[in-house]
């Protein structure tokens, strides 16, 4: 029955596609308009980050690196042998290299990432450099909840590992929502590895998200291509613009594509009037203290246990471990 049921169910590929359809005919149609940011990593957006990692204005990516080669042994000292390393949306392994390097009692590293191409691909190239690990990949949305590999589930421990400030894209109650979610995956005696963009001068911040050679202005308006080019959009390019900027208040760095002129546009079967000056929302970049993450964890029952910061303070990469449940 399952099979059977299984024939008449739609592809990933489908699913994915009517997901994009109906989130974007819905952040449309808001009073605020916004767009999730998941939906920047096309081929081209994925490429364009890669760019934007490059820039001189965009320390994020550098910073984190820089913790994991030089802090990489002192921060595996927390995954203990036989061990298995759960990525959350790894994208290029890059970062999971360093650690890997640093772990060498590592059993398994699981991979999770939507894009299950890029996956298998990264995953090639890894086993031949470590090949006592088990790579095991697994295709899935790690928002949602997802099924272990049985040589995880069997490891003495689990541990997340959750790279590249992503959690600064959700809203805090769904980077709680991700922690609550992540320490049901991983179990008990579970360890999270974060790294999360630390709260600094506004100056700084405008800057990574306004670089000169307009990798980013690029990134944020690809989101526009990629729907005109999958959804039947019309956005005319040349009357948005890429706003990005430091709102303190709420710890964020904002995106916004700026319509700059009153015009209407249709997209995923709706049409949608935009003011002159009307903006679509398209990311939060949440930054954070070592404070604030761990006020955020501590409510989802995951407790502090370790900060390391680039030389310049400007990065962190936080540890967690989930605590007992309270005995009564
Ligand atoms: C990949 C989510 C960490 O928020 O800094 C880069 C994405 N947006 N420039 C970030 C991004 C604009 C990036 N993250």
């Amino acid at each position: 029955m399952v099979a059977l049921a299984r024939s008449h169910s739609f592809t990933p590929a489908d699913d994915e596609q009517s997901a994009f359809e109906a989130d974007v005919l819905k952040g449309l149609s808001q009073q605020r308009k916004r767009l999730p940011p998941k939906y920047f990593y096309d081929a081209a957006g994925s490429e364009l980050f890669e760019r934007i990692t490059e820039q001189p204005e965009y320390y994020p990516t550098r910073c984190e690196m820089e913790i994991l080669r030089q802090r990489g042994t002192e921060i595996a000292q927390l995954i203990p042998p036989g061990a298995a390393l759960i990525e959350f949306g790894s994208g290029s392994n890059k970062k999971a290299r360093l650690l890997l390097a640093a772990a060498p009692a590592l059993a398994a590293y699981v991979p999770v990432d939507i894009s299950g191409e890029m996956l298998e691909q990264e995953a090639a190239e890894l086993r031949p450099d470590f090949p006592s690990l088990k790579v095991l990949p697994i295709a899935a949305d790690f928002t949602q909840a997802f099924e272990l590999p049985q040589e995880a589930k069997d490891a003495p421990a689990r541990i997340g590992f959750f790279p590249g400030s992503t959690i600064g894209n959700f809203e805090p109650h769904e980077a709680a929502a991700f922690l609550r979610n992540a320490a049901k995956t991983l179990g008990p005696g579970a360890k999270m590895i974060i790294g999360a963009d630390l709260v600094k001068d506004a100056e700084i911040l405008n800057e990574a998200y306004n670089d000169a050679a307009g990798f980013t202005e690029k990134f944020n308006l690809n989101l526009l291509v990629r729907i005109n080019r999958e959804l039947r959009g019309t956005f005319d390019l040349n009357s948005f613009e890429h706003h990005a900027f430091y709102n303190r208040e709420r710890q964020r760095v904002e995106m916004h594509l700026a319509s700059l002129k009153r015009q209407k546009v249709k997209a995923a079967g709706g049409c949608f009037e935009f003011r002159a000056g009307e903006t679509i929302h398209t990311e939060s970049s949440y930054k954070y203290t070592p404070e604030s993450l761990a006020a955020l964890a501590r409510g989802v029952g995951w407790e502090p246990a370790g900060v390391w910061m680039d030389t310049d303070c400007r990065f962190s990469i936080q540890a967690f471990l989930l605590s007992e449940p309270a005995k009564r």
